[in-house]
């Protein structure tokens, strides 16, 4: 093997993150909530945002006939949409893939520096190289990729139709090349059998989660359910009683009859969560911790980037506009377009709020 499986990413610190998208004391969130609100009714814009994004827009997109959801089903809503505009409060592949299945409409994003550790980690460049490797193999990357990564791939796939569809390719006998997260790919493998030739990118939310401290945890919480996202390494999806996409977590939260959760995914979800079943107890599952090597602390750096500042600043300038090449979009259309069918051929449930 000639192309590398893996690439360097630069991970950017707490400092410009808060610069990017300051607190707000209670007066400017207000006026700023309701600039918002005006706006996008004006410029005939809707609000979409990751379950992982600042509770203010959260509310926000509830409140304006938005959405929150997972990363799919955020990109099926705003193609569903009537509105121009789509403001996708997130990271960038989302607003991409925004973009990749309505190219009539402008998606804005409130911060183009907001990406992801998967993304970042997958360059193009790259992985095209390892697919002129391997001719042979079938490529299925994770959503968690660029316009110009899911041009190459023959299927996209998101955390909660991966495990079906892979699962489908090795039954028919095909051979996977598999991208960016290896995590995620390695949990799949292991459920599937499937063959699988990964590249080997990582989330650093997920995988700052620790099995052994987890198990201390849970010692001391004999009740609780384990909720774990499968980008998270594989000792610590051992532990879970439920391994799942943001939305899955989410129901899981509302429909197990336990008490307490202890949730490995980015702590931004627990916004939902408290929404969906306010009575429950959730408790953050433990990363390295403080004066350790924890580069997150279970909060994306990215999607923290997003704030109703720089959500208004966009609404008024127009600026942020998601822009892909078009026949980088039209080819990253196909592999997009088959999971949306293979969901609805299967009736798999891979999208939707609790
Ligand atoms: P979901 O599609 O499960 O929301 O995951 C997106 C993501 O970035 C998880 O880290
Ligand atoms: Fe990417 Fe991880 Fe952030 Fe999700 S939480 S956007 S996978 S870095």
């Amino acid at each position: 093997m000639n192309a590398p499986l893996s690439f360097p990413v630069q991970i950017p610190d707490a400092a410009s993150v808060a610069r990017i998208a300051p607190e707000l004391d209670n007066d400017e969130r207000e006026s700023l909530r309701q600039r918002a609100k005006q706006l996008l009714k004006q410029k005939d814009a809707v609000l979409v945002a990751h379950y992982y994004t600042d509770p203010d827009l959260q509310m926000l997109a509830d409140e304006t006939g938005g959405h929150v959801a997972d990363s799919l089903e955020m990109a099926r809503f705003s193609h569903q949409h009537s509105a121009s505009t789509v403001v996708v409060c997130g990271v960038r592949f989302m607003g991409e893939t925004a973009k990749i299945l309505n190219p009539e409409k402008r998606v804005l994003v409130p911060e183009m520096q907001a990406t992801c550790s998967l993304d970042l980690g997958c360059p193009a460049g790259a992985f095209s190289d390892l697919c002129d490797e391997y001719p042979d193999r079938t490529v299925v990357v994770y959503a968690n990729t660029s316009a110009a990564v899911k041009a190459r791939a023959d299927w996209v796939v998101t955390s909660g139709i991966a495990l079906d569809i892979i699962a489908t390719l090795n039954e028919r006998g095909e051979k996977i090349l598999w991208a960016p997260d290896r995590y995620l790919g390695d949990y799949i493998q292991r459920m599937t059998g499937a063959d699988m030739l990964m590249w080997q990118g990582s989330c650093i939310v997920h995988e700052a989660f620790k099995a052994d401290e987890l198990e201390r945890l849970l010692a001391k919480k004999p009740g609780a359910a384990v909720l774990v996202h499968p980008e998270a390494p594989a000792p610590v999806i051992a532990l879970a009683d439920v391994v799942g996409s943001t939305s899955a977590l989410i129901k899981a939260v509302k429909s197990l009859p336990n008490e307490t959760f202890i949730v490995a995914t980015d702590r931004g979800i627990f916004h939902k969560m408290r929404e969906v079943a306010p009575h429950k107890t959730l408790i953050a599952a433990p990363t390295a911790g403080e004066g350790a090597t924890c580069e997150s602390c279970a909060h994306c750096p990215w999607m923290a980037m997003n704030g109703l500042r720089n959500l208004v600043a966009v609404l008024e300038t127009g600026n942020n506009e998601i822009v892909i090449n078009e026949s980088i979009r039209a080819r990253a259309l196909i592999p997009v377009q088959r999971m949306l069918e293979f969901a609805e051929s299967r009736r798999v449930e891979v999208v939707g709020n609790a």
